[in-house]
């Protein structure tokens, strides 16, 4: 079980301070795929960063902790201060661009093989690399190109199979598709799918696609202006949302074979220098009321499992009747195999799904 502490992630800029996470606390229970969504700019690439130890100037952790719930050789618990050692081997991190993690000018093999923590023995480590990226669908000479030798997709596909290839408990990726084209989006989501079932890691995972959430992922935390607002399975979120903010999201995603346009999100979130008093979601919620803009409502368990932001949750579900009817994703398989190994119909739920899910731009 990872778990997040009162979280606090500060950047210093020339204009001061601010809290780019901001008091996040988060149980996160082994071998599930947790989804993180929410606007640009509210947090969600920071949070990755605290999680994956990578902070230092401009950012800083600079309240709470982050625990990952396992030792390390030295039998001390491991925690984002000491993070740092188990890179690869015990977590990694899947960024957005491939282009910008890969060295351009050393061939794949070597990329692999200059790992800290891979075996001592470099020709069996590459037996080893190549035995694997075959498994994951690359042609084994790959690993003797260099990156600009290959298609975005084939990096992509490498850049995930040095995520995995030393089995991390926990594995993170921001974004991992954004900037490829659909059918290889789809082909590279599959395969971290299959690969999690095999290893029963724990995979975090950002998108700004509500569909890829609801195909992808077991649970979700939903991200407002640098705090988190709704943490349940990701079945309930699209079922039945305890914050107004996560219907907003879940609301816009449309069901195949409804071409009723959605409203988009109205309104922007607040900035994070003057944050309003009370909840930050206040003067865009149709709920609000005086009490939501004094007093900040805390994450708390409504249900069992189900945690929200809302001093309103148990009126969210009247909200939807009356702001417009969920999207119907019951009628949706979650079966990967059925939505993602068939390349025709998973550009027409791609078709459906860009009218309306995208919630943000994704940051370039
Ligand atoms: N290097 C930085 N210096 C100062 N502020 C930053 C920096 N990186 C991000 N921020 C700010 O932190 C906030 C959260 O950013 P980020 O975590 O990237 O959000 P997201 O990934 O959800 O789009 C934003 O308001 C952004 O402007
Ligand atoms: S606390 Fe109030 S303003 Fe905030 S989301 Fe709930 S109802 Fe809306
Ligand atoms: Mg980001």
């Amino acid at each position: 079980m990872i778990k997040l502490d009162n979280v606090v992630a500060t950047y210093t800029t020339q204009r001061g301070h601010v809290n780019a996470v901001d008091g996040v606390d988060l149980e996160i229970p082994d071998s599930m795929i947790l989804g993180i969504a929410g606007e640009s700019g509210c947090g969600k690439s920071t949070l990755m960063k605290v999680i994956y130890g990578d902070t230092g100037f401009p950012l800083d952790l600079s309240a709470g902790s982050v625990n990952y719930g396992f030792d390390n050789d030295r039998g001390q618990p491991v925690t984002s201060k000491n993070i740092q050692k188990e890179w690869f081997k015990r977590i990694s991190y899947i960024p957005q661009s491939s282009m910008s993690s890969l060295n351009p000018v050393v061939r794949i093999r070597h990329q692999f093989t200059d790992y800290p923590a891979t075996s001592k023995n470099k020709a069996e480590t590459l037996e080893q690399v190549r035995t694997f990226i075959q498994k994951l669908g690359l042609p084994p000479e790959a690993i003797d190109a260099y990156p600009h030798q290959l298609s975005g997709g084939m990096r992509q596909r490498i850049m995930v199979a040095m995520a995995t290839f030393q089995q991390p408990e926990i594995i993170l990726a921001d974004e991992p598709t954004t900037a490829l084209d659909v059918v290889v989006q789809k082909d590279i989501l599959m395969l971290l799918m299959e690969l999690q079932k095999e290893m029963k890691n724990t995979i975090i995972f950002v998108s700004h696609d509500m569909g890829v959430h609801y195909q992808l992922t077991d649970r979700m935390m939903i991200m407002y202006a640098a705090k988190a607002v709704e943490y349940a399975d990701t079945a309930d979120i699209f079922r039945e949302p305890l914050h107004p903010y996560t219907l907003m999201l879940t609301n816009s995603l449309p069901t195949i074979g409804d071409d009723r346009a959605r409203a988009g999100l109205p309104g922007s979130p607040p900035s994070l220098w003057e944050p309003p008093v009370g909840c930050r979601f206040a003067p865009r919620c149709p709920l609000a009321t005086d009490l939501c803009r004094t007093v900040e409502p805390q994450l708390a368990q409504h249900r069992p499992g189900r945690f929200s932001a809302c001093h309103y949750a148990e009126s969210v579900p009247q909200l939807k009747e009356t702001i417009g009817h969920a999207p119907r994703l019951s009628d949706v398989a979650r079966d990967p195999a059925k939505l993602f190994a068939d390349v025709e119909s998973a550009l027409k739920l791609d078709e459906a799904l860009e009218l309306a899910t995208k919630v943000e731009e994704p940051a370039r």
